[in-house]
């Protein structure tokens, strides 16, 4: 069977999937004397920060900050954004938590709200990002009827527990917690001329992120989206857009898929869908929805009142206005970027406000994060050549410019 070949491309050890690069460890070894209870699973950085408001934040010191990181492409309307923060208080005020054995409004407006951007038809509401898919991957299962095989990406990433970790193209997010989940491999991302030769009837789904984001912003060729989505239909797959990092108005559309103008079978969705206050989402096709009844999946606080009231908040922000101004915020942040003339930027690549800056080899990314940070701005990395730029929807055009002027004087240095 050729997915057996397909599967041997990401076992550990094969050139496909390398394990991670360790050069940069030490970089953010910082650990506090009174840490020691902490489970030292991340590199932090040695701040904290104490207060928020729009795009800044302030660290128990005093010192400001520009946030250009918005923890980690969640804070789209900014800190303390006043319309969120009075619908979490409203909700606060009256009821925290009933369990999902009894009717919600408020989750069912929001489902309502996400079915009509997506033209699909239901929504399952969970707590993260890992939990949406790990949501899509056991509705896809339930549809095939027995069917259970599922492709990804090579470089995508879909989360931390067992299913999503497996789904997850990444040698180094596996290390150390083999044996994977069984049933998925991973194909070149951007590559639809690999797809027939790893067709077998096993296989039920595809599941891709539009744009690779922990990856470092891998924008796939034109024309990708649309090979996998008749690829499916050829076969009778579902198409399954993980919109965890992507979607919620972050590119400039309400989804990134919708660049493309196809429509898949799911869509999973977190980070920015409540503005910071955990909430993860699954939208499905009707013919999907249909399989899912009642007792065959769930969560505690999937769909937590206050959860709900802050995305309830975010939905109405996110007009066709805003969607526009994020994709114009973005394009003068890239050119302003491509302005400067920066010889260690290799590659300026991204969507809306989905920015990765590839550095010259030799250039350490989480070094200028290290520095930026010095000098009171915030960004993301991706291995060690790319630096993250995950701006709230909000910045103006002031930020920017002095945004591009610390950048300068950090890669310039
Ligand atoms: C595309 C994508 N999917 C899934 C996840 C996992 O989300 P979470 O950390 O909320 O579980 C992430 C997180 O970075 C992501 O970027």
């Amino acid at each position: 069977m050729r997915t057996t070949a397909l599967r041997a491309v990401a076992e550990p050890g094969s050139s496909t999937i390398q394990p991670e690069n360790t050069k940069d460890k030490q970089h953010n070894n910082h650990k506090p004397a009174d840490s020691k209870a902490l489970m030292q699973n991340y590199s932090r950085y040695p701040v904290e920060f104490a207060k928020g408001s729009g795009a800044y934040l302030w660290d128990t010191q005093g010192r400001q900050y520009l946030d250009f990181l918005s923890g980690i492409a969640v804070t789209g309307f900014g800190h303390n954004h006043p319309v969120i923060k009075k619908a979490v208080e409203d909700q606060l005020n009256n009821l925290w938590h009933v369990s999902n054995l009894f009717e919600s409004s408020g989750q069912e407006s929001l489902a309502s709200r996400l079915a009509e951007n997506s033209g699909l038809s239901q929504v399952f509401f969970c707590n993260s990002g890992t939990e949406a898919n790990e949501a899509a991957i056991k509705f896809a299962r339930k549809w095939g009827k027995g069917r259970s095989h599922i492709i990804t990406a090579v470089g995508g990433f879909h989360g931390r527990t067992m299913g999503s970790m497996s789904a997850t193209g990444q040698y180094k997010v596996w290390d150390g917690f083999q044996p994977l989940t069984p049933g998925f491999s991973y194909l070149p991302f951007g590559d639809s001329s690999v797809l027939e030769d790893a067709y077998d009837r096993n296989l039920v789904a595809i599941m891709v992120e539009p744009i690779q984001g922990e990856s470092g912003i891998v924008v796939p060729p034109k024309g990708y989206l649309k090979s996998l989505r008749e690829f499916c239909d050829k076969h009778d797959l579902l198409l399954i857009f993980d919109e965890v990092q992507t979607g919620m108005g972050r590119t400039g559309k309400f989804f990134a898929h919708q660049w493309e103008e196809v429509k898949p079978d799911i869509i999973t969705l977190a980070k920015g869908i409540a503005n910071g206050i955990p909430l993860g989402a699954a939208i499905c096709s009707e013919k999907v929805a249909k399989e899912i009844t009642p007792g065959c999946h769930g969560s505690t606080f999937g769909g937590n009142p206050l959860a709900v009231a802050a995305a309830n908040a975010v939905v109405n922000m996110l007009d066709q206005e805003t969607l526009l101004k994020v994709e114009r915020l973005g394009n003068m942040l890239m050119n302003a970027i491509e302005k400067l003339n920066i010889d260690s930027i290799k590659e300026i690549r991204g969507k809306g406000l989905l920015i990765g800056l590839e550095l010259a080899e030799g250039v350490s990314a989480k070094a200028a994060a290290r520095k930026l940070l010095e000098k009171g701005v915030l960004v993301g990395t991706s291995g060690d050549t790319v630096i993250r730029i995950l701006p709230p929807f909000i910045i103006s055009m002031e930020e920017i410019l002095a945004f591009t002027q610390t950048l300068k004087e950090v890669l310039n240095a």
